[in-house]
């Protein structure tokens, strides 16, 4: 799809109405609008002049996602209507910006297996903005097309099936896409697993028939103006299927688990874009991608399993994996030694308890690095929640017979206890800048939500690329 900063008109006109303000729109178009009940809130269009109008509800004006997600949904609407081109016009560039990923990433769909495609016609986006610098707004589109398209790779990755989406599957498609933008690809097999000695990681993947792999992706840029490059390292959780293992998930629960590959996608997306951008900064990202299958070589309830850290752990339910991979991805990302550590998972369906479908949980040990993050998702379009680790719950991770075990005592809280889990496995002296963004909330929803259409977000995407912008 091609946006640009111009004055052509577009077959369809996309208007906004600002605090129930219908002055701007001509007798007719009021007459239309009442006839149709139309009060200023919410979106209406008016077919005798092909208008789309968005009135914005004044009452979450100071929400960050309201134009944006306005305009996904008007884009999602007119995808029934087969429009090619639309126009709109902008008075800022935080409204282009949002008017773009509205856009963009409302006009996603997977329907790969479709035989009816539900896919949108519009190629052309006119975005009048007399006002504001031609340079300034076109770059600022340039870049906004960048992430979108990043995230909806993420989102791509994710949707697609199990059966389809395997870790070789993955490996494949980060390795392409590693030689088409120039960034380093380094995909380690079992015999390397074995090597560093991930006995967590290697546990989780024995039942499953395809091989696991710990990925390493690398960017630096070809020329710096900096002295020094900040380094950051994304580490995602990549379960290509999650069925349980032996403490297998009730159907019900199993369903959407295809997404529990969300962080290390997510991490593909982030790098992708960072890459793209050539951003003047040290970037990696580590996946760890395998399955979590049940059968006569699975890993079991009752097994204890010796990290690369050297940290015994007793193994009290298979489902609880995502930290056993993270500990050892998150072991080996402490070896770069970076300045910040960022682990992005689908780690607990307690997390989607406590903050519910559409926001992440963040968690650390650095209130500061929390808060940052926090501000820095939320202006990117990403909600999140903290959530405090407090040294008593240490306790419930506690097992008599290993160091750690990979349940806590007690459900409640335990998303806390799986982040605070994690952090055993991170060095020390990395404590306070490490973050792990639990996104089992926002990663998959089926129903669409904001700027998301049914299914997979790219959830995390926008709020890490965004965090390496402003830290960098
Ligand atoms: N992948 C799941 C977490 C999850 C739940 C992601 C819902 C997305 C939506 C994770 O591996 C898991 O099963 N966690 C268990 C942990 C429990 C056994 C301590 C959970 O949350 O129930
Ligand atoms: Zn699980
Ligand atoms: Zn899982």
């Amino acid at each position: 799809m091609k946006i640009s900063n111009s004055h052509q008109k577009g077959e369809v006109k996309i208007l906004f109405i600002k605090d129930k303000k219908i002055s701007q729109l001509t007798k007719t178009q009021k007459d239309t609008l009442s006839l149709l009940g139309f009060e200023g809130i919410g979106n209406i269009f008016i077919p005798e002049n092909k208008t789309f109008v968005i009135g914005i509800d004044k009452s979450l004006q100071d929400f960050p996602n309201t134009l944006r997600d306005s305009l996904a949904q008007a884009i999602m609407s007119l995808k029934k209507l087969k429009i090619k081109s639309i126009s709109l016009e902008a008075q800022s560039l935080q409204e282009i910006k949002e008017i773009c990923e509205g856009i963009l990433l409302g006009n996603y769909t997977f329907d790969t297996f479709k035989n009816e495609k539900n896919k949108s016609n519009l190629k052309e986006v006119y975005i009048h903005a007399p006002t504001l610098d031609k340079k300034a707004v076109d770059s600022l589109i340039a870049q906004i097309q960048i992430i979108a398209n990043s995230v909806n790779t993420t989102r791509e990755l994710i949707n697609t099936p199990p059966m389809e989406a395997t870790p070789e599957y993955i490996v494949n498609f980060v390795k392409n896409l590693s030689k088409e933008i120039g960034f380093e690809c380094k995909v380690h097999n079992t015999q390397f697993l074995e090597k560093e000695k991930m006995g967590a990681f290697l546990a989780v993947s024995k039942a499953s028939c395809h091989n696991p792999y710990l990925v390493h992706l690398t960017y630096k840029p070809k020329t710096s103006k900096k002295s020094s490059l900040k380094k950051f390292v994304f580490v995602g959780k990549g379960l290509t299927y999650d069925c349980g293992g032996l403490s297998l998930k009730p159907s019900d629960y199993m369903t959407t688990m295809k997404a529990d590959k969300s962080g290390a996608c997510a991490v593909i997306g982030i790098v992708d874009s960072l890459a793209r951008l050539g951003i003047e900064a040290e970037i990696h990202g580590i996946l760890g991608l395998t399955e979590n299958m049940i059968g006569g070589n699975a890993y079991k309830p009752d097994d204890i399993l010796i990290a690369r850290n050297g940290k015994s752990i007793e193994v009290r339910n298979t489902d609880a994996e995502g930290r056993l991979v993270l500990a050892d991805c998150l072991s080996y990302a402490s070896d770069l030694k970076p300045d910040f550590l960022i682990d992005l998972a689908t780690l607990t369906g307690a997390c989607v308890v406590a903050l519910g479908d559409y926001t992440m949980g963040i968690m650390g040990y650095n209130p500061k690095l929390k808060e940052d993050f926090l501000k820095i998702a939320s202006s990117a379009g990403e909600l999140g929640g903290i959530l405090p680790f407090n040294p008593y719950l240490k306790k419930l991770y506690k097992s008599e017979v290993a160091d750690l075990c990979n349940i806590p005592s007690s459900r409640y809280g335990s998303a806390i206890t799986a982040g605070m889990f994690l952090g055993e496995f991170v060095a020390e002296s990395l404590l306070q800048k490490w973050l792990h963004l639990d996104i089992a909330g926002p990663a998959y929803v089926e129903k669409s939500w904001g700027v998301n259409p049914f299914g997979a977000t790219g959830a995390g995407v926008r709020a890490c690329i965004e965090f390496v912008k402003q830290k960098a």
